[in-house]
């Protein structure tokens, strides 16, 4: 049997933030997303979560993990503290506790795999990962043999400076037998810098302790404070662009890019220089993104082009070409070969095949039709002030620069609309639309 436990309850002080600790994101998932999902692998029979701070913000965020079993901290006496609120819940449970701390994102199950089967071939109380870092600074550091039986952990602020020179660490990763380390918990005490229960303290309890030391020191990287968070990005984004450029994504500059995992590319993607794409999306073959492009939720068929641009929740077909500083706001369609250019703004509309908002136009909750051209300037008045109106213009029309649509208002196929005109009525197909003063010559007007 094996149990899951995250440490999630602390606050998370040295973040100086609104926000549990462990709900800050990186790379678009929160620390304890990314620590659940490292242990999910594992099938494990029961996951605890240990929270004490915004439970209820928390459990919401996290509402998608289905069985997991939240035990609550409070008030937050430290890390042993933690896990002897699980005592009452896993009364009678034999098997194996891994205790996870929960600002300990870059954890590859791999990693965890091999620090189980590591406890269970030498049977001790535990096993944990540790790490060789050159600058530990905040880590415990870990007192250990040559067989990598470990006497104790002390924590930094405890030790001497002799002491504060061992840079075996630890990863705050344990795989402990449950029953050895139920009959100690109790025992611990909170005799130390913080007066805090320490679960490092268990490790001198134990009657027998091993540590496995891990190749990968950033992988055990833990996250106190916004340095460490942006260290771990850092990580993550390297690992994210070059698994991607292996599999045929070029990144002319990849350290000015970011991507959230849930991203994924077609071949032959070009991401040019300060390019982010965040939450899930879908880039087709041949695209070329960037330089200087946001995508958010977003999907792009093939042979798309942006240029400096944003797309949020919007879908974007095949040979498409946006840009530069277009303004793709949520629920656009755009459909294939079309053109969205300059100081272009897109709100909840579709656009048609082949058609064009070439410049500096606002189209909102509007639908076009195929090889509409919209010229310069155009702009749907969508707001009365109240209420939001649709705009519909159907196949082949052509609206002139700087013509203001106000909606509702219907457009039929191949309607023309003459350049600045205020548009308040319906035009029928194959009509001329003029909405313009008629222009005066006074002749002779200056002498
Ligand atoms: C801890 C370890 C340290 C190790 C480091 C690795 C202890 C005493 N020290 O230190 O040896 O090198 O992690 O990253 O364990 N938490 C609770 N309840 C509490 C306090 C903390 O659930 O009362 C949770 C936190 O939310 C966090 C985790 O436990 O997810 C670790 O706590 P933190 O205070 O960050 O411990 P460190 O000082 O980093
Ligand atoms: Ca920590």
């Amino acid at each position: 049997m094996l149990a899951v436990a995250i440490l999630a309850a602390g606050k998370g002080t040295r973040m100086r933030s609104s926000l549990p600790k462990v709900l800050q994101q990186i790379a678009g998932s929160s620390l304890i997303e990314r620590v659940l999902k490292s242990s999910n692998e594992l099938n494990p029979d029961r996951r605890l979560v240990i929270v004490g701070h915004q439970v209820e913000l928390l459990k919401e965020k996290l509402n998608h993990h289905k069985g997991l079993e939240y035990v609550m901290q409070k008030p937050q006496n430290g890390t042993g503290h933690a896990v002897q609120q699980l005592l009452p819940i896993l009364k009678g449970f034999n098997g194996e506790l891994l205790v996870l701390n929960g600002d300990v994102p870059l954890l590859k199950p791999q990693t965890i795999k091999s620090l189980i089967k590591r406890h269970q071939s030498y049977g001790c109380g535990v096993t944990f990962l540790t790490a060789r870092i050159n600058n530990p600074k905040g880590y415990g550091r870990v007192f250990a043999d040559e067989q990598g039986r470990v006497k104790e952990i002390i924590e930094e602020r405890d030790c001497n400076e002799d002491q504060k020179l061992n840079t075996l660490t630890n990863a705050g990763i344990y795989c402990f037998n449950w029953e050895q380390l139920a009959k100690i918990l109790p025992k611990l005490s909170d005799n130390n810098d913080q007066k805090e229960i320490y679960l490092t303290d268990t490790i001198s309890l134990l009657p027998e302790a091993m540590h496995l030391e891990v190749d990968d020191t950033e992988e055990v990287s833990g996250v106190n404070n916004r340095i460490q968070m942006a260290k771990c990005e850092a990580i993550i984004q390297k690992q994210l662009c070059e698994e991607w450029m292996l599999k045929g994504v070029s990144f002319i500059d990849k350290g000015s890019c970011t991507l959230s995992e849930n991203c994924e590319f077609g071949r032959d993607v070009i991401i040019e220089p300060q390019t982010h794409l965040r939450g899930n999306c879908k880039i087709g073959d041949n695209c070329k993104i960037g330089p200087g492009t946001l995508i958010e939720n977003s999907v792009l068929g093939d042979n798309v082009k942006v240029i400096n641009s944003i797309i949020r929740e919007s879908k974007v077909a095949n040979n498409v070409d946006i840009g530069p500083f277009a303004n793709i706001r949520p629920e656009t369609t755009l459909e294939d070969n079309c053109k969205i250019g300059n100081f272009v703004e897109i709100k909840k509309s579709t656009i048609g095949k082949e058609s064009k908002v070439n410049h500096l136009s606002y189209i909102g909750d509007s639908t076009l039709g195929r090889k509409v051209n919209i010229g310069a300037g155009t702009i749907t008045a969508n707001f009365d002030g109240t209420n939001k109106h649709q705009t519909l213009i159907d196949d082949y029309s052509k609206i002139g620069a700087n013509s203001v649509l106000i909606a509702p208002i219907k457009l039929g196929k191949n309607v023309t609309i003459g350049a600045g005109s205020t548009i308040t009525k319906d035009v029928p197909n194959n009509s001329l639309g003029l909405g313009r003063a008629k222009q005066l010559i006074k002749r002779e007007w200056s002498n």
